[in-house]
Parts: structure tokens; sequence; C-alpha cells
């Protein structure tokens, strides 16, 4: 089988490279992609895709990545081109899930909606209705409504803050994305879920701040469904409904009330830190979940 990874740099990341070394080690051909090198065509009622001029012969492929911050439009040049393979091949994930879960407040909203539990959280391009958010919530975590890796985020307490943020953004044409601020137990939970079932697991642990990002310094350890149960179940609804086929779910616990908030599902989770913290091989089970669809 050729088995497309698709990502936008020249040099294929860490998560693309061990795909690869999943791919090979299943007896399959992997091929690297540039999604900005990708072309769709409508000739004679078919649809065509090209990387590179040449028609693109794939058995199946898995997405990681459509470019940091393209405009509009490059956006849904590249989903489009998505789509059009999509239109011949398996594809992971799928471009409707990317779009659902591309920024915090729409997964969010879709998950409110489907029973999960979500922080309270506000969407607005008025520095008033950030600054009023404040004075009736409190303490409150400001994030870019588009971002990962805990890149941004940004405690607030000062509604006057919170204004002159939201202003501030307005002015670049941004919108400005606050929720409360949830106290944690010292860590949050990431559970990793391929082809609806949970394949690993962590709490992400910090001895300062309040980011437990990896990327920020938090570091891993192994939990289970025993320990977790309704977290775990929490995070496969998740997935199925937002329709991610693997995904990375960010869960916060109440201190307090030892209640569980959904905080975000990534359509391009990384996976370097899980697997460090539990020995578990996720780009070995997301490649065998994508070989058993295509067989499928
Ligand atoms: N509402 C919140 N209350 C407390 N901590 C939060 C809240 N939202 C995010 N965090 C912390 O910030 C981290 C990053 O937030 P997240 O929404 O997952 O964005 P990112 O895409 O940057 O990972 C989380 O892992 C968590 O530790
Ligand atoms: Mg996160």
């Amino acid at each position: 089988m050729r088995i497309g990874v698709i990502h936008y740099r020249s040099t294929p990341p860490w998560s693309v490279q061990d795909l690869i070394r999943a791919i090979e080690e299943l007896g399959h051909t992997p091929v690297y992609i540039r999604i900005q090198e990708m072309d769709a065509e409508i000739r004679d009622e078919e649809i065509r895709v090209y990387a590179r001029k040449n028609p693109v012969e794939l058995d199946s492929a898995i997405i990681r990545s459509l470019g940091l911050t393209p405009s509009l439009e490059l956006f849904f040049k590249r989903i489009g081109v998505i789509e059009a393979l999509e239109h011949h091949i398996p594809i992971i994930n799928s471009s409707k899930s990317i779009i659902d879960t591309r920024d915090k407040w729409r997964s969010l909203l879709k998950l409110m909606i489907n029973g999960v539990r979500v922080p309270t959280t506000i969407v607005t391009e008025n520095p008033f209705v950030a600054k009023d958010f404040i004075e009736k919530t409190g303490k409150a975590v400001f994030k870019p409504l588009i971002g990962s890796l805990g890149l941004g985020s940004t405690l607030i307490e000062d509604p006057d803050i919170a204004y002159h943020i939201s202003r501030s953004l307005l002015s670049l044409r941004l919108p400005s994305y606050f929720q409360e601020y949830i106290e944690k137990p010292g860590f949050d939970l990431r559970i990793f879920v391929v082809g609806g079932r949970v394949i690993g697991a962590m709490k992400r642990v910090i001895s300062e701040g309040w980011k437990t990002n990896i990327a920020q310094g938090a570091h891993g350890i192994k939990i289970t469904e025993k320990e977790y149960p309704d977290e775990f179940e929490t995070a496969i609804k998740t997935a199925e409904i937002l329709g991610l086929e693997y995904t990375g779910v960010d869960i916060i616990i109440d201190k307090k009330t030892g209640n569980h908030y959904v905080i975000e599902a990534n359509a391009f989770p990384l996976w370097r830190g899980l697997k460090e913290a539990t020995g578990i091989d996720p780009a070995k089970s997301i490649i065998s979940y994508l070989i058993e669809k295509t067989r499928r």
C-alpha cells in the first residue's frame, strides 16, 4: 500500500518521521507530500489530484498539517485539495473534522450541543463584552482562537487587561476568546483516541505555572482507564462527536468539584511526550487503523 503523509515543511518533522517509520515497519510504502505542492483539477468529469505536477497515486493518506496560519483562501484551497483526494481514497483526519476543529470555539460549541461538559467560554469582537466577561467570571484564560502548544494563552484577572487585549486584537482584525479559569489539581489529562478507542493516556504534571502542555515543560505520567473511567468515556465521545479518527483530547479536572471539562481536541496531535510516558507506539496504532480502514 502507498500511504501518503501530508505536511507543509521541507524537512519532515519528528511526528512525520515517526509515521514514516511505522508505515515501513508495517510493510508499506510511505510517500511524503507537501500540501502547498498539491493541486486539484476537474476535467472530463473526473477529479484529479497532483503533487509537483505528477498525479497523486496513493491508497490512503494521513494529514499532519495544512501549514501555519495560511490565509482563509489558502486554507480553503488546501482543504479543497484534500476533499478532492478524499473522493478517491480514505484520509485521516477527514477534511470535515479538520474544519470542525480548526478553531477552539466551534469545537467546544459542537461538544456542548452534544452533551459534553465544557468550561464557561466566550468569543467576541467587542472589548466591552470581554471586559464584562472577566467582571462576571473572575479569573480567566485568554487563548488564541486558533493555536496550540499553550503558546499565547494568558491568565487574566483584571477586566481592563481583557478590554485592552480585546481592543488590540480588534485593531489586527482578530477576535477574542476567553474561558473561565479552572483550578486544576496540578495536572490535566491528555487522552489519545484512535478509531474510537483509547490507545494511551497521561497526566501532564507541572511543578510551576498553569499550562500543562508538554511543550510548556510539563511531564507525562501514564494513566489507566481504571483510574479515570469517566474521562476516558468523555474522550471517546469527544472524538466521535467531532469525527476525529485520531486525536489527543485535553481534559481538565476541577480541583474543587471533581467535574471534568474538555478544553480541546486536536486534529493534528503530537505524541512524543505520550510515547515517552506510556511506552506505546501511537504512530503504529494510527497507521494500523488507517490500513484497516483502507482494506474495508
Ligand atoms: N480554562 C482553563 N483553566 C485552567 N487551565 C487551562 C484552561 N484552559 C487551558 N488551560 C491550560 O492551558 C493549556 C493549554 O490550553 P489548550 O486549550 O489545550 O490550548 P493549546 O492548543 O495551546 O494546547 C492546557 O493544557 C491547560 O493546562
Ligand atoms: Mg492543548
